[in-house]
């Protein structure tokens, strides 16, 4: 064995170190989890023993000015709305996401928007040679001089290139490729990974500088993913999407500076991504006209409600145990509703194969969207049309009461903003919807009452 090297073993899901192997790993409870590494002994010494450290008193809570919190627009509004309103000096952020979603070509968009300000920014890529990121940024447009682009994996020279330039903005695509040489393992591994965020986040915090980290997620997990980074940085962002669909959305699952709630929806276009503003409408698209078992739910992603087509077909089943599925939402919910509709409002379902489907491909887990599903499965069980300017929301208990949702009144403006005529939503939420913009509403607060006002407007066409 090379001088100066041990053997450590680390836990690939959440980074537990720990000098000999283990089956399963004391700190995250996971099987399997540890690999074998090579790292130098004397990591983590490098400020001479003897050699006095700066030291700062405590500070006087009241006293400490949020002035240096200062932000900077990204000018891709569904991006700023996520991290809080703004990319905040000296943060770190980290984007995660499957290979191919978008997360370069996101990165690249900030850059050009920022760096047409003449704000200095450094895109440093470990992955992709600078013709490939020319090429990348040839779809997107125009870019200014302010933006440079640096191929480079070893942090030192990093370290060096940033101190030397500047910048204000550093994008690091990405985490995985990125490599200590005083750590002997190999780049992607955890030690690896976590030295080099450590690293990274010194220059945030020393030089106020912000840094965008890129970070993949495999499936199988196998390479050190990001959940070791996520206690690290100040914000974590996933950006998720299928492959199937052009949309992508971008979710704060950490974030320091702001709320976890709020979504940014794109879509991958022949120049980039491109911001979807009204999601609604988006996801309303090619809805069927005078169908049965198709309704439109609202949910709220953060501050912003978004209207879905929750679509169901109930049919007659040649099995003995009824096939049930739910795509885009929540099976175990979906037998739960129906239990209730069964019970509660009796309806004889038991004997039915059900499917449940969000049109759009978008995941809604919501229990605001409980009264949807349930009009769904009853206008396909029935054959009864749900007239379709109507938008249904409401949570649906055990006892098949329609329990109160939040933000009622918001809701209640976005099916008006986008043409719908009437709503079927909780009684309990009278209190909060002050304004109506003409539309009619529905107040409910059993299931059966809305099954009624169903077949009632059923009734009128
Ligand atoms: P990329 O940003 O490289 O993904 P990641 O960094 O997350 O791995 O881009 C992903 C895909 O997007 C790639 O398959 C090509 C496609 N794409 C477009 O469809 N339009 C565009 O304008 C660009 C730049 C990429
Ligand atoms: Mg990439």
């Amino acid at each position: 064995m090379l001088k100066n090297k041990k053997i450590v073993y680390f836990c690939k899901e959440c980074g537990y170190e720990s000098s000999k192997w283990m089956g399963q790993c004391p700190g995250c409870r996971s099987w399997n989890s540890f690999t074998e590494e090579t790292i130098s002994a004397d990591r983590g010494k490098r400020s001479e023993p003897g050699q006095k450290r700066e030291t700062q008193g405590p500070s006087v809570l009241k006293n400490i000015s949020l002035e240096q919190d200062k932000r900077i627009s990204s000018e891709i509004g569904e991006l700023d709305r996520v991290l809080g309103g703004g990319i905040v000096a000296g943060s770190l952020v980290l984007v995660g996401g499957d290979p191919g979603i978008g997360k370069s070509t996101l990165l690249l968009q900030v850059c050009r928007n920022i760096s047409a300000r003449n704000i200095p920014v450094l895109y440093i890529s470990g992955e992709e040679s600078l013709r490939q990121i020319k090429m990348r940024a040839d779809r997107i447009g125009e870019f200014s001089d302010s933006l440079k682009l640096l191929c480079e994996t070893n942090l030192d020279t990093i370290r060096s290139v940033i101190e030397r330039e500047k910048p204000v903005i550093v994008v690091i695509d990405s985490i995985q490729t990125m490599f200590d040489a005083d750590i002997g393992s190999a780049p992607g591994s955890v030690s690896q990974v976590r030295e080099a965020t450590g690293v990274l986040m010194q220059i945030a915090k020393g030089l106020g500088i912000m840094i965008f980290i890129v970070g993949h997620v495999t499936k199988e997990g196998s390479v050190a993913g990001p959940r070791v980074l996520e206690h690290m940085v100040d914000t974590v962002l996933y950006f998720e999407g299928d492959r199937n669909v052009s949309y992508r959305i971008l979710r704060a699952v950490k974030n320091r500076f702001g709320s976890t709630n709020e979504i940014g929806v794109f879509e991958m276009a022949g120049t980039g991504l491109q911001e979807v503003k009204n999601p609604s409408e988006y996801m309303l698209d090619g809805r069927p006209q005078n169908a049965s078992g198709s309704a439109v739910a609202c949910s709220m992603n953060g501050t912003r409600p978004i209207l879905v087509e929750i679509q169901a077909l109930v049919c007659h089943s040649n099995l003995g145990i009824p096939r049930r599925t739910a795509v885009g939402t929540d099976y175990n919910r979906v037998n739960m509703l129906m239990a209730v509709l069964e019970r509660k409002a009796g309806m004889h379902l038991g004997e039915s194969d059900a499917y449940v489907n969000i049109a759009g491909g978008m995941k809604m887990t919501e229990p605001a969207i409980d009264l949807g599903i349930c009009l769904s499965i009853a206008s396909s069980f029935r054959d009864r049309v749900i007239p379709d300017d109507i938008v249904v929301f409401g949570e649906v208990g055990l006892s098949g009461e329609v329990r109160s949702v939040s933000m009622a009144q918001q809701r209640v403006l976005e099916a008006g903003k986008l043409g719908f005529k009437g709503v079927i939503l909780p009684s309990v939420c009278k209190r909060t919807v002050k304004e109506t913009m003409g539309l009619r509403l529905y107040y409910v607060s059993h299931v059966r009452e809305a099954l009624k006002v169903m077949d009632d407007l059923a009734g009128t066409r």
